[in-house]
C-alpha cells in the first residue's frame, strides 16, 4: 500500500450477542462489506470493523436463564455469528468484542480521563430504566400505555432505579453540538435525521447523563471506584477507537484511520451515535466521524422483526437454497438505504427470476452463446460497420456507469447504484432486439457489423461484471470464466477507464446458467410450509401492501409539506374543520398503525374517520374526547376502509403525535376557524 492511498474505514453497529442473527442485522453487514469492496475495488485502504456488544443487563439475564455464566452465553452466539458471516461473504478486518481485554482496558482509561477531567461526576440517580433498550428515561419521557409507563422507543414498561451513580455533563457540550450539526450537514445522514436530533433532543436541551451502575455486574468495572460498572452505551461505543489501539501504545491503526469515514447504524440507535459519542469524543479531544448514517428497518409484513412477534427471518435457510449473492443483491437493492422496507419470501423470488435469471443471467447467456454460433467461440476484432444510432447511446451509457454507481455509492444509495447497473444490462437486452443478430448472422456481408454488435454486448457485459462484484462477490468469476477474461486488469476499476478494452481473440465459453429460473410457487410453499399457508401469506402480503399505502397516506400530514409563502383567507375557508366527540375508537385489524373512529358532528350526524396515530393512543383513552376534524375532505379509502375526514394532529418536542383538541363547553360539531 502506498503511503499517501486515501483510507476508508467504516464500521456497523456492534450487535448484542442476546440471541442470533437475523437477516436485520445481516442487512447492515452486507451494506458495510458491500461498501468497503468497492471502495477497495476503487484503490482505497479500507478497514471495516464489527463486532459485539456483550456487556449488560439484558445479556446477565439471557445467561442467568439459559443458566450459564455470561461469557459462557455469548462466546456460543459470537462463534455463531461469525460462522455466519463468513455464510454472507462478510470480509471485516477485525470483530471486536466488548468483554475483550483491548477493550475493557481502554474503557477504563478513558472513563478516568472524564472523570480526571471534570466531566464526570458522582450523585443520586433516580429515574426510569428500560433494560431492553438500556436506556435512561425521565419521568417525563415515558409514554403511558394500558395505563402503565413505558419506554417511549420500544413501548415495553420501564423499572424504578435508585442508585448512586456517575453522570456525564452533557448539557455543558449542547450548544457546540448544536453548531457543529448545523455547520456540518454531512455528518448526520439522511438529513431528516440531524433534524430529529436537533428538535427532539438537542434544542429542547440536555439532560446529564447517567453513566454508572451499581447493580449490574457484567460490565466494565469503573477502576477507581469498583463497585460501578460503566454504562453500557458508553461502553459500546468506544469500541470502534479500541479496536484500532486508541490509548495504547501500539495505536497505529488508530493513526491511520480515525476519524471513520461512516458509522452505518440502524436509525433507532442514531440518537447514541450522534449525541452521546460526539461528546465523548470532543471531551477526549478526538475529530468526530465524518458520517453517522442512519438507515431504516427490514420489516416484516407492517411489523419490524422480533423474536417475540414470531416473525424473525434468519440468512441460513435462504443461503442454504439459492446461494449468498441472490440474497445479498436482493438485501441491497429492494429498499433505498434510510427508508423501511419489507422483507417477503415473494418479492425475493420474484427479484431472483426478473433481475437475475432474467435480465443478468439472460444477458450473458445469449452473448456467449452467440459468439460461440457466430464466431466460433472467438471475440473478432472491432470493425468500421457501425450504426451510431444504435451503438453509440448503448456505448456512451456503458462508458459512464462507472461514475453513475460512483455517485450513488457515495451516498450509500446501493439501491439505486444497483438500478444504475441494470439500466445498462437493459439497454444491452433491447439491443439484442434491435440489431437482430439472427438476421445479420445469416448474411455473409453483414458478418463485419455482427462483429461490433457481439463486442459491444461482451463489454457490456464486462462492465456489469466489475460493478457487481462489490454487491455479489462470487458472480463475476462465474461471468469472467464464461467470458474468457482471464487478465486480473480486465477485471478492475481502472480497467473501465476505456470502452473496448476486451482484447479479439479472446475465447468465450458456454458455462451452466448464473442464476436458474426458479418456480416461484414451488419456492413459496418450499420456505413457507404447505399451500393453506402460502395461499393465506399471499393474501396477507397483498393486504399488509394496501394497508402500508393507506397508513402512508395517512401519516404523510406530519411530512413536513412545502407550503406557499402565502394563501388567500379564501384558500383557508375551503377547509371545514369541525370539533367532534369521539363515540367509539378501535385498531383497524392487521394495522399496526390505524385506528378507526365513530365520530359525533352534533347536528350534521355521524362518519367514520381513519388516522394513522395507533403508535401514539390506546383506543379506549379516546373515546367521549374531542377532537378536530376536517369534515369535507374527499373520502379515502384506508385499509378497505371509508375515511370521511381527516383528524387534526401535532408532534410535540419528543417526536410524539399529540390530538388538536378545544377547550370545555365546546358543543359538538361546532367549526373551527
Ligand atoms: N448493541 C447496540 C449497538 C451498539 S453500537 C455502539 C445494538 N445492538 S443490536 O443487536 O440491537 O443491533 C441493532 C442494529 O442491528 C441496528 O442498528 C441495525 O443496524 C441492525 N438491525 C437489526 N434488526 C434490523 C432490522 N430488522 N432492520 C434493519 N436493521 C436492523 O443496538
Amino acid at each position: 500500500m502506498s503511503e499517501n492511498q486515501k483510507t476508508f474505514y467504516i464500521t456497523t453497529p456492534i450487535y448484542y450477542p442476546s440471541g442470533n442473527m437475523t437477516i436485520g442485522h445481516t442487512y447492515t453487514t452486507v451494506a458495510a462489506d458491500t461498501m468497503t469492496r468497492f471502495k477497495k475495488m476503487q484503490g482505497y485502504d479500507t478497514y471495516f470493523l464489527t463486532g459485539t456488544d456483550e456487556h449488560g443487563q439484558k445479556i446477565e439475564k439471557k445467561a442467568a436463564e439459559a443458566g450459564v455464566t455470561p461469557i459462557e452465553y455469548v462466546d456460543k452466539i459470537v462463534a455463531e455469528t461469525k460462522d455466519l458471516w463468513k455464510l454472507m461473504d462478510i470480509q471485516y478486518d477485525d470483530f471486536i468484542r466488548t468483554s475483550e481485554d483491548r477493550h475493557v482496558k481502554i474503557v477504563q482509561k478513558i472513563f478516568r480521563q472524564f472523570y480526571e477531567q471534570g466531566d464526570i461526576y458522582k450523585a443520586e440517580y433516580e429515574g426510569m430504566y428500560c433494560t431492553p433498550c438500556e436506556s435512561f428515561w425521565t419521568p417525563t419521557q415515558l409514554v403511558e400505555k394500558d395505563g402503565v409507563k413505558v419506554c417511549p422507543d420500544c413501548g415495553r414498561p420501564c423499572q424504578p432505579m435508585k442508585e448512586e451513580s456517575y453522570f456525564f455533563k452533557m448539557s455543558k457540550y449542547q450548544d457546540w453540538l448544536i453548531d457543529y450539526i448545523e455547520t456540518h450537514p454531512d455528518f448526520i445522514q439522511p438529513a431528516k435525521r440531524a433534524n430529529e436530533m436537533l428538535t427532539n433532543f438537542l434544542r429542547p436541551g440536555l439532560q446529564d447523563l447517567c453513566v454508572s451502575r451499581t447493580s449490574v455486574k457484567w460490565g466494565v468495572p469503573v477502576d477507581f471506584d469498583e463497585k460501578h460498572t460503566v454504562y453500557v452505551w458508553i461502553d459500546a461505543l468506544s469500541n470502534y477507537i479500541t479496536a484500532l489501539g486508541y490509548g495504547t501504545d501500539h495505536d497505529e491503526l488508530f493513526r491511520k484511520y480515525w476519524p471513520a469515514d461512516i458509522h452505518l447504524v440502524g436509525k433507532e440507535i442514531v440518537r447514541f451515535h450522534t449525541i452521546y459519542w460526539p461528546i465523548m469524543l470532543h471531551a477526549l479531544g478526538l475529530p468526530l466521524p465524518k458520517q453517522v448514517f442512519g438507515h431504516g428497518w427490514l420489516l416484516f409484513g407492517a411489523d419490524r422483526m422480533s423474536k417475540s412477534k414470531g416473525n424473525v427471518v434468519y440468512p441460513g435457510p435462504i443461503v442454504a437454497r439459492y446461494g449468498v449473492d441472490p440474497l445479498r443483491y436482493y438485501l441491497m437493492r429492494e429498499m433505498p438505504f434510510g427508508a423501511d422496507g419489507n422483507y417477503t419470501n415473494e418479492s425475493f423470488l420474484t427479484r431472483m427470476n426478473a433481475d437475475l435469471a432474467n435480465d443478468l443471467g439472460n444477458l450473458v447467456s445469449r452473448t456467449v452463446a452467440m459468439i460461440e454460433k457466430y464466431f466460433d467461440g472467438v471475440l473478432p476484432a472491432w470493425t468500421d460497420a457501425v450504426d451510431p444510432e444504435l451503438d453509440t447511446p448503448l456505448k456512451e451509457h456503458c462508458a459512464a456507469l462507472p461514475s453513475l454507481v460512483d455517485e450513488q455509492m457515495d451516498k450509500l444509495q446501493f439501491s439505486q447504484a444497483l438500478a444504475e447497473i441494470w439500466k445498462v444490462i437493459g439497454e444491452c437486452n433491447k439491443y439484442i432486439d434491435l440489431t437482430q443478430p439472427w438476421v445479420l448472422g445469416k448474411d455473409p456481408e453483414k458478418k463485419d457489423r455482427l462483429a461490433n454488435v457481439m463486442l459491444t454486448l461482451a463489454e457490456c457485459v464486462r462492465f456489469a461484471a466489475v460493478l457487481i462484484g462489490p454487491f455479489m462477490p462470487s458472480t463475476p468469476a462465474r461471468i469472467f470464466e464464461q467470458l474468457g477474461v482471464t487478465d486480473e486488469n480486465l477485471k478492475s476499476w481502472d480497467s473501465l477507464k476505456t470502452f473496448g478494452a476486451l482484447p479479439a481473440g479472446t475465447k468465450v465459453q458456454k458455462g451452466e446458467a448464473l442464476f436458474p429460473r426458479i418456480d416461484v410457487n414451488k419456492e413459496l410453499e418450499a420456505l413457507s410450509g404447505g399451500k393453506e399457508e402460502k395461499k393465506e401469506a399471499k393474501a396477507e402480503a397483498k393486504q399488509e401492501k394496501k394497508d402500508q399505502k393507506a397508513e402512508k397516506k395517512a401519516e404523510k400530514k406530519h411530512d413536513e409539506p412545502e407550503y406557499p409563502a402565502e394563501i388567500a383567507i379564501d384558500d383557508f375557508f375551503k377547509c371545514k374543520i369541525q370539533v367532534a366527540r369521539v363515540l367509539a375508537c378501535e385498531k383497524v385489524e392487521k394495522s399496526s398503525k390505524l385506528l378507526k373512529f365513530r365520530l359525533r358532528l352534533g347536528k350534521d350526524g355521524e362518519r367514520i374517520v381513519v388516522s394513522g396515530i395507533q403508535k401514539w393512543y390506546e383506543p379506549e383513552t379516546l373515546v367521549g374526547t374531542q377532537v378536530a376534524v376536517i369534515t369535507n375532505l374527499k373520502p379515502a379509502k384506508l385499509a378497505g376502509i371509508e375515511s370521511q375526514g381527516m383528524i387534526l394532529s401535532a408532534l410535540d418536542d419528543n417526536g410524539n403525535l399529540r390530538l388538536v383538541t378545544v377547550g370545555e363547553g365546546v358543543e359538538d360539531g361546532a367549526l373551527i376557524g
